[in-house]
C-alpha cells in the first residue's frame, strides 16, 4: 500500500514543451485567419503561437489557465500545442464542440489517427511536422509531432490524414 501512494505521488506530467515559432509560421501561414476568433487555450503570452497570431494581427486570445473553462463560443477556432498528458480528452472535447481547430500533437497520436486506433469520426488533415521544442530551462529537445486539423488550408496544401500513403 504504501509503495502504491509513493507511485500516484511520483505520476506528475511534464508537459512543457514549447513550440518554435519557425514552426508555426510554416503551419499557420497557409491559412487565411481574418476575421476569425481565435482562441490559444493553452498558451501564454509568452507562446510563440499567441505571438505569431499577434504578429500577424489577427484576432487572438490566449488562457494557459484551464482549457476546460473557455467560453469556446465566443471563438471561431482553436490554435494550439495542448498538454501532451491531456490531448486526447483535448481533441474529443473540440469534436464533441464541433469547433475549429489546428493544433500539434504527438506522432504517435497523428499515426492512431491515420490507423482508425483513435477515430474522431471527422475527417482529419495533416499538416507539418514539428519535431524540436524549448524546454523551461533554454534547451531544446527533439519530441516527434506534428500539426493537425479538421479544416483545409486556404492553400489546399494538407492531405487528409487516413489518405496519406
Ligand atoms: C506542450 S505545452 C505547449 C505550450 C504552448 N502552447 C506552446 O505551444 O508553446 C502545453 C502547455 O499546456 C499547459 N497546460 C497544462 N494543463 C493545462 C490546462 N488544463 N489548461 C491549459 N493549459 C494547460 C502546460 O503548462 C504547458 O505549458
Amino acid at each position: 500500500m504504501a509503495q502504491q501512494i509513493k507511485t500516484s505521488k511520483r505520476k506528475t506530467f511534464d508537459d512543457e514543451f514549447f513550440t518554435m515559432y519557425k514552426d508555426v509560421v510554416r503551419e499557420l501561414h497557409k491559412y487565411d485567419l481574418r476575421g476569425k476568433k481565435i482562441i490559444c487555450p493553452c498558451d501564454t503570452r509568452e507562446s510563440n503561437i499567441y505571438k505569431y497570431l499577434k504578429d500577424c494581427y489577427y484576432d487572438v486570445k490566449q488562457d494557459g489557465k484551464e482549457w476546460r473553462k473557455v467560453d469556446y463560443n465566443k471563438y471561431d477556432i482553436v490554435i494550439t500545442n495542448p498538454p501532451f498528458s491531456q490531448v486526447r480528452e483535448f481533441l474529443r472535447y473540440l469534436v464533441e464542440i464541433k469547433k475549429d481547430f489546428i493544433i500539434i500533437v504527438s506522432d504517435v497520436l497523428r499515426y492512431s489517427i491515420k490507423q482508425g486506433k483513435f477515430d474522431l469520426g471527422i475527417p482529419i488533415y495533416k499538416g507539418w511536422d514539428a519535431q524540436k521544442f524549448y524546454r523551461p530551462d533554454g534547451t531544446i529537445k527533439s519530441i516527434h509531432c506534428g500539426w493537425i486539423s479538421n479544416i483545409p488550408d486556404s492553400w489546399e496544401e494538407n492531405k487528409l490524414i487516413n489518405e496519406i500513403k
